[in-house]
């Protein structure tokens, strides 16, 4: 049977994904300056709020989304990764084994970096917790370099945009493998709290609203620093 466009991603799993791109390389970006270490913190933080939303959504979202249809697997990796040097290399309409294992490694990183980040930010911990946070991240820029480099390669092996189909949610795959709802509302919430947190941190609500998530994790923003 000919393969159709069919919708793969849901819009959550979208929007959650080009957070988490954006707040990573802009948390990574601020790392080092004084200046900005405000944004640096709060983009950690929005990391670490983005994995929970993820969590969620891993057991309540759509089929491709949910953790059950991308396990970790090692053998099916090897499977898989000896299957790209054949004629017929397998094709997932979901993650493929290897891009899961890259997944659950990146979630993993996001969660040690906030964790390490907030503990050092917060003078918990000595020393050692500033060279985890540093030594998490630097982990996770070489991941996220081999990912999108991965995701390049299988976009030429498969001949499909897969870049493409993360903006877009489509992908190729045959009539009944597709989702049926965008989940459009549960996205606009993810936004929704990811601008409030946003706002709040540069102090543009008014203060009717108030920022009680930011004000109490962060000391900097507190006035405390500094
Ligand atoms: C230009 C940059 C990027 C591109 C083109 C890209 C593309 C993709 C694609 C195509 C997938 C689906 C893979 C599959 O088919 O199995 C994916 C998944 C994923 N990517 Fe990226 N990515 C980029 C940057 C990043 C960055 C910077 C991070 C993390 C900081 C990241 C984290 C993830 C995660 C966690 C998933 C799993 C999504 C989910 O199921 O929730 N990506 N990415």
């Amino acid at each position: 049977m000919n393969k159709q466009r069919i919708l793969v991603w849901d819009l959550p799993t979208r929007v959650f994904h080009w957070l988490l791109a954006a707040s990573f390389l802009g948390a990574f970006l601020t790392a080092e300056s004084e200046r900005y270490r405000d944004i640096h913190v709060v983009l950690g933080y929005t990391m670490l709020g983005l994995v929970v939303f993820r969590s969620l959504w891993g057991v309540v979202g759509t089929r491709y989304a949910r953790f059950s249809s991308f396990p970790i697997a090692p053998r099916r990796v090897l499977e898989y990764l000896k299957s790209l040097f054949t004629r017929s290399p397998q094709h997932h309409v979901g993650h493929n084994p290897a891009g899961s294992l890259a997944i659950y490694a990146i979630l993993a990183l996001s969660v040690l970096a906030g964790a390490t980040g907030y503990a050092a930010y917060n003078e918990i911990g000595g020393e050692w917790l500033a060279e985890l946070h540093e030594g998490a991240a630097n982990a996770m820029l070489g991941l996220v370099i081999f990912h999108i480099g991965a995701v390049m390669v299988s976009s030429l092996i498969h001949r499909e945009n897969l870049a493409a189909a993360m903006l877009n949610g489509y992908k190729k795959g045959h009539v009944g493998e597709g989702i049926r709802s965008k989940h459009r509302f549960v996205a606009a919430a993810v936004l929704l709290v990811a601008a409030y947190f946003w706002a709040g941190s540069a102090g543009l609500l008014p203060d009717a609203i108030g920022v009680p998530a930011v004000a109490a994790v962060s000391p900097q923003i507190r006035g405390e620093h500094g």
